[in-house]
């Protein structure tokens, strides 16, 4: 059973739906300053939610749904490394919060969704030790400024995703391709969670802290002992270091025994890792688009090869971790996305129950949803596999519910179309369509009108087991 305050809702993210990126003294952030110096497609106006908002929540509401899930921008907010706090984005966020509440939609605020300001990036980003007392001073900021009018916090955005990405993969800023630098990236990231939730817990004010993990179950391709092993390293590299790092205060220890032996950890330091373990937080969200499937490493160097492009990609994903695992990327009786992500509700019905006992906190999914290529010129997109995909991953929330796992709410990914980081804005997930081509006109899809009437009851889930 899902709870009666249950929370239904949509996701944004700053970068990829405000625009306006250079608007009101807001200064640049890593992405702003990567996009434009190797001219790639960017969100310099993206869905221009920052004109637009009073519309896009609107549409919330009309649609049936009680929560909006965004993010801050940092660069919106810090005007420079001494902290100055720019009045002009606290007045933006007033106003887009007002919104919320007008309408009756439930804020649920993410302080980092990957939009740090260039001027730390310049630092040294995450490998620079600052930019975790800088993000604690950002979250207080936010806490003072933001109380009254938010309850549901969240510190980081998917630390796997945008630390791998940014440090050991490279197809995100700031594009190194190197592990002693994606080990202190992580462990930086996680050290300034702790303390954005130890400055909300010190702060008093009423409300939850919690953090936004790409979520990623890992399942074995057989049930041998090598498979297992495998699947410990995957789930190490996926999932605890941020879930158990988060959730128990605990770095899990085999990886760091592992680590160690080729990789300097000294930089770790007693009295921030006490930090980590005292300041938990009091939820997860968990990010789910599909899962990790695995077998036992065979031979070949580390290997990340990551399909952005859609269509002209398709098949072409790849992840080695020497030593460790491969990634199965194409099982035959799966299907795939045109940008190689396997859909699998079962992985969110077992994933849940897994997180469920490891850790015993509230979860709520904080995004899920499809990316697609679509035509958005027409009158009105029929979007039915996004429905059915949405149909199955919400029954099997339904069924780990029914498990007795405390689903709090859920978000669909996205609210409305977005700028969809390497891929551009020709990978769509949302439930409004907007066309970028003629003047960022929005118009809801097929799956907006679903939603609508599943959330009121008009649609029931078809219940079934996975
Ligand atoms: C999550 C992020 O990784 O997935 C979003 O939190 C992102 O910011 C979404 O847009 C979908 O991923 P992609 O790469 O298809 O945009």
């Amino acid at each position: 059973m899902l709870t009666e305050k249950f929370l239904w809702g949509g996701a944004s993210a700053s970068y990829q739906c405000e625009g306006a990126w250079d608007l009101d003294d807001r200064v640049e952030s890593m992405w702003d300053h990567y996009l434009h110096e190797e001219q790639l497609e960017n969100g310099d106006v993206a869905s221009d939610h920052y004109h637009h908002f009073e519309e896009d929540i609107k549409m919330m509401k009309e649609g049936g749904q009680n929560a909006y899930r965004f993010s801050l921008a940092w660069p919106r907010i810090i005007k420079n490394k001494a902290g100055e706090i720019n009045e002009k984005g606290i007045a933006f966020y007033h106003k887009v919060l007002d919104c919320c509440h007008k309408y009756g939609i439930e804020p649920f605020v993410t302080l980092y969704h990957w939009d740090l300001p260039q001027y730390w990036e310049e630092t040294g980003g995450w490998l620079n030790q600052e930019v975790c007392d800088a993000f604690e001073h950002y979250a207080k900021v936010c806490y003072d400024h933001f109380h009254e009018k938010i309850t549901h916090w969240v510190t980081f955005n998917e630390p796997k995703w945008f630390v791998c990405s940014g440090y050991l993969i490279g197809n995100y800023p700031p594009c190194f391709r190197d592990t002693q630098k994606t080990i202190i990236a992580a462990y930086h990231v996680m050290y300034a969670s702790a303390l954005g939730v130890r400055a909300f817990k010190e702060s008093g004010y009423p409300g939850t802290v919690g953090i936004v993990h790409s979520f990623t179950p890992v399942n074995g391709v057989d049930d041998t002992i090598e498979t297992r092993i495998a699947m410990r390293y995957a789930d190490n590299y996926c999932n605890n270091w941020i879930l158990d790092t988060a959730a128990k205060g605990e770095i899990p220890i085999d990886l760091l025994s592992e680590l160690s032996k080729n990789y300097d950890i000294s930089f770790m330091k007693p009295e921030q890792l006490a930090i980590i373990r005292e300041n938990t937080v009091d939820f997860l969200g968990l990010n789910y688009y599909s899962r990790t499937l695995v077998k036992p490493y065979t031979e070949g160097e580390t290997t990340f090869v990551v399909n952005n492009s859609g269509k002209e990609g398709k098949g072409s994903s790849k992840v080695i971790v020497k030593h460790w695992f491969e990634q199965v990327m194409h099982d035959p009786n799966s299907t795939y996305t045109e940008w190689d992500t396997e859909i699998y509700p079962k992985g969110l019905q077992e994933g849940l129950k897994e997180v469920h006992e490891k850790y015993g906190l509230p979860i709520y999914i904080t995004e899920n949803g499809i990316g697609m290529y679509e035509d958005v010129t027409v009158e009105q997109v029929q979007d039915d596999y996004r429905i059915s995909f949405m149909e199955d991953h919400i029954n099997a929330m339904m069924n780990a519910a029914d498990a007795g796992v405390k689903m709090m709410g859920y978000f669909a990914w996205s609210a409305f179309d977005l700028y969809s980081w390497k891929n551009g804005c020709e990978k769509r997930y949302g439930l409004v369509a907007i066309d970028f081509e003629h003047d960022l006109i929005r118009k809801p899809k097929k799956s907006y009108g679903w939603y609508k009437d599943m959330i009121t009851g008009n649609i029931k889930i078809q219940r079934k087991d996975l």
